[in-house]
């Protein structure tokens, strides 16, 4: 990881330029779900403006009426192709792509068309809890698969859960939320080759890609083989979710998987919000720079808070995304922390069983705030023990 200090000096820092009161005007759920006592580090919203290219791009099209159905070219995936070739070297086939309302639309819509009902889906845990609870209401098995001690895949366990007797997919998050693990190109070549020996299909969550800071090295997983399905979105890391769109990504093995996806899941693409996603990808680069910078230097500021104020809590800083995975488990405050943190301290934090196993005694903090309001949400915290 870089140092904060020395790579980053003169760049501006997001999460400081809007006031508590700013942020307490915005309707979105982060806001609007807890009573106004109660500071809000829960959901992955952050508390910064959007990218100016963003603004600019939906204010104009605004005053052009520009305001109707998506188109349904590849102008979404040419954007993202720019982005992956400037930053990460991957040259994508647009022509493989199929554009969709939201990441998780994308992936339900690639276990719809790769499993059947009882089919199992192995999802490396704990992780993004949508990706488990949606997969089971879709009627699938989720078989959890541990992480190891450190939060990274487990080749070991992967392969025991391959021997699954209807394992289908395996689901990845990459970069992997809760834990902010960024997966090697080793491990991902190791998992591709697992998956292709069980004959299980790869769907790959890659919407936390962008939020990975200079020096560390993201892979996107369509460089490392050319099957499974990926699914992306300008949504998390500009922090557009309330403009839906993102994209499903094949690569030459598994384009015929792509083209059997139904094609009218485009329609659910918001034209505006595809402007603003376009916009980001585009232009957006000095942004996310400034963004994961204030990222890496508010993961050391919260080490260094949690050091002083609640040594007891485990934290690994984090390798990528604005999303904390703490380990309260010596609090003793059992298997869900983040009740006594809200009822008591009066903050929102995620509660980590929600993530699957492994979450038990964890909590998930949104780093994407103020100094000041981490100082406070530290404090919030300490006065509960
Ligand atoms: C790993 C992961 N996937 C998907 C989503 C949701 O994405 P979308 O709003 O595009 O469905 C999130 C949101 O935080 C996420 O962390």
């Amino acid at each position: 990881m870089p140092d904060a200090a020395s790579s980053t000096p003169s760049l501006p820092e997001p999460f400081e330029e809007l006031t508590l009161d700013e942020l307490r005007t915005r309707t979105s759920i982060k806001w609007t779900m807890y009573e106004p006592d109660v500071l809000p580090l829960w959901v992955a919203e952050m508390d910064a403006m959007p990218a100016p290219a963003v603004v600019e791009a939906i204010t104009d099209a605004l005053r052009r009426g520009d305001v109707g159905y998506p188109s349904m070219g590849t102008s979404y995936a040419d954007a993202l192709a720019g982005v992956a070739a400037r930053r990460w070297g991957w040259e994508l086939d647009v022509s493989a792509t199929q554009t969709v309302a939201d990441v998780l639309t994308g992936v339900f819509a690639s276990i719809t068309l790769l499993t059947e009902p009882g089919d199992a889906v192995l999802v490396p845990s704990p992780v993004y809890p949508p990706l488990h609870e949606f997969t089971r209401q879709m009627g699938r098995e989720v078989v959890p698969v541990p992480l190891t001690a450190e939060g990274r895949l487990d080749l070991g366990e992967i392969e025991a859960a391959l021997a699954h007797p209807r394992a289908k997919v395996l689901l990845l998050c990459s970069p992997h939320n809760p834990t902010g693990t960024v997966h090697t190109a080793e491990e991902l070549r190791a998992v591709a080759d697992l998956a292709e020996g069980h004959d299980v299909e790869v769907i790959v969550d890659e919407i936390h890609g962008l939020l990975v800071p200079r020096g560390t090295t993201f892979t996107p997983w369509l460089t490392v083989v050319d099957t499974g399905l990926v699914v992306t979105s300008a949504s998390k890391a500009f922090n557009l979710a309330g403009l839906k769109a993102a994209v499903i990504v094949g690569g030459e093995g598994s384009r015929e998987k792509v083209e059997a996806l139904p094609h009218s899941l485009a329609y659910g693409v918001s034209h505006i919000g595809a402007i603003g996603h376009r916009a980001a990808w585009q232009h957006g680069d000095a942004w996310i720079d400034a963004v994961n910078a204030n990222i890496v230097s508010n993961s050391a500021f919260l080490a260094e808070l949690l050091a002083a104020r609640i040594p007891a809590i485990g934290y690994r800083p984090v390798q990528s995304t604005y999303l904390a995975w703490l380990d309260c488990t010596a609090l003793g405050l059992g298997e869900d922390p983040s009740v006594a943190f809200l009822e008591r301290g009066r903050v929102a934090l995620n509660a980590g069983p929600t993530f699957g196993p492994g979450g038990e005694g964890h909590v998930r903090i949104n780093i994407a705030a103020s100094r000041a309001t981490l100082t406070e949400a530290v404090g919030r915290m300490a006065s509960v023990l």
